[in-house]
């Protein structure tokens, strides 16, 4: 009965044991490609995030013990984002560069407990501003319509990038999408010789509604309007190349792409376009998606986790900023 075909070509021979698959493996994922996002908040206290299950909102405490933790698996690249008190809000943002603000103390904590550490910080001012949008807001008399002044945004980004530099940051990392900033924060930083601080760009940051669960955790949603005179629209791709290409232009050291999982193709277009190492950010919707239907028992967590880490990595991506960092790297070893 059974008919033996005339198959040269098997491809499942390379697939026929672990040591096997172990050896034609294209694409390895390891606690050195991670880099964890952490929130932090004022206080002693630690507070678990109701739109993403699994994070908190640290106090500087419980952000160093939880860095700690992540370092003990071997992530050795961390970012922040800060939950900024609605007092602290307003339209100019001061609080962004503020020295003892709560990022430069953040910095100075977890590079005192782990000085080899990569800090990254995130540059924009959406936790800081009482409009909530990434760039500063002004509204015209007229319509009402709200614009997000790009040059005056772009001024007080270098302030902060500095500011984030002066307490020790590694990488200051702009999200905010504004044209022009990685060239101005550079020439900042170098003036006042930080020219050691490298520059990771948003370069392609969509205007995604996978953002949402992120937005909850800062409290940090536009109180009006939306993103996408800044933000990048879903539907491009070639747009995201001239980002890239003005990126490079202006002296950035590493290329993002975000979020991570639904634009892949763009991560794969910017590495076969760009020589510089590329980032992936796997946004909080994604890492909510992956969560829950975890939590409702559909999928195998950890291994979808992998594979989604995975895609990401085999797409072009370098490294990959992921809530599942800590989660991912104990199981990598
Ligand atoms: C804001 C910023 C956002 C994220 C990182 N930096 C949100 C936004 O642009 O509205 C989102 C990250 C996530 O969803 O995990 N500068």
């Amino acid at each position: 009965m059974s008919e033996k075909l005339n198959l040269p070509i098997r491809p499942r021979r390379n697939r026929k044991s672990p040591a096997l698959r172990g050896l034609v493996r294209e694409t390895v994922l390891t606690p050195a490609d991670l880099i964890y996002p952490l929130f932090i908040q004022e206080g002693e206290i630690d507070e678990p995030i109701a739109s993403m299950p699994g994070c908190h909102r640290w106090s500087l405490e419980g952000l160093v013990r939880e860095v700690g933790e992540a370092y003990a698996v071997g992530v050795r690249a961390v970012v922040f984002f800060p939950a900024i008190a609605e007092s602290l809000k307003t339209p100019g943002a001061e609080q962004c560069y503020h020295p003892d603000g709560l990022v430069p103390r953040a910095i100075r904590a977890v590079k005192a407990a782990f000085p080899d550490i990569v800090v990254i910080t995130d540059v924009a001012l959406d936790p800081y501003n009482s409009d909530g949008h990434d760039g500063i807001v002004k509204k015209d008399p007229v319509t009402g319509d709200l614009k997000i002044l790009n040059d005056e945004t772009v001024s007080v980004l270098c302030r902060q990038a500095l500011c984030h530099a002066q307490a020790g940051a590694d990488i200051v990392s702009p999200s905010d999408m504004m044209d022009g900033r990685v060239g101005a924060i550079r020439e900042s930083l170098d003036e006042a010789d930080y020219e050691d601080v490298s520059i990771l760009s948003y370069t392609a940051k969509y205007a995604s509604a996978y953002y949402g669960p992120f937005r909850g955790a800062l409290d940090s949603a536009p109180k009006a309007g939306d993103k996408k005179t800044y933000q990048m629209d879903p539907a491009n791709w070639r747009e995201a190349l001239r980002e890239a290409e003005q990126d490079v232009a202006e002296g950035a050291d590493i290329l993002m792409v975000k979020p991570a999982g639904p634009y892949l193709d763009i991560i794969r277009a910017i590495r076969e376009e760009v020589d510089l190492p590329i980032a992936a950010y796997q946004v909080s919707g994604e890492y909510l998606m992956i969560k829950s239907a975890a939590a409702d028992g559909w999928i195998d967590e950890e291994k979808v986790m992998l594979e989604s880490l995975t895609g990401i990595k085999r797409a072009g991506a370098d490294m990959i900023l992921t809530y599942f960092a800590k989660a991912a790297a104990g199981v990598l070893g």
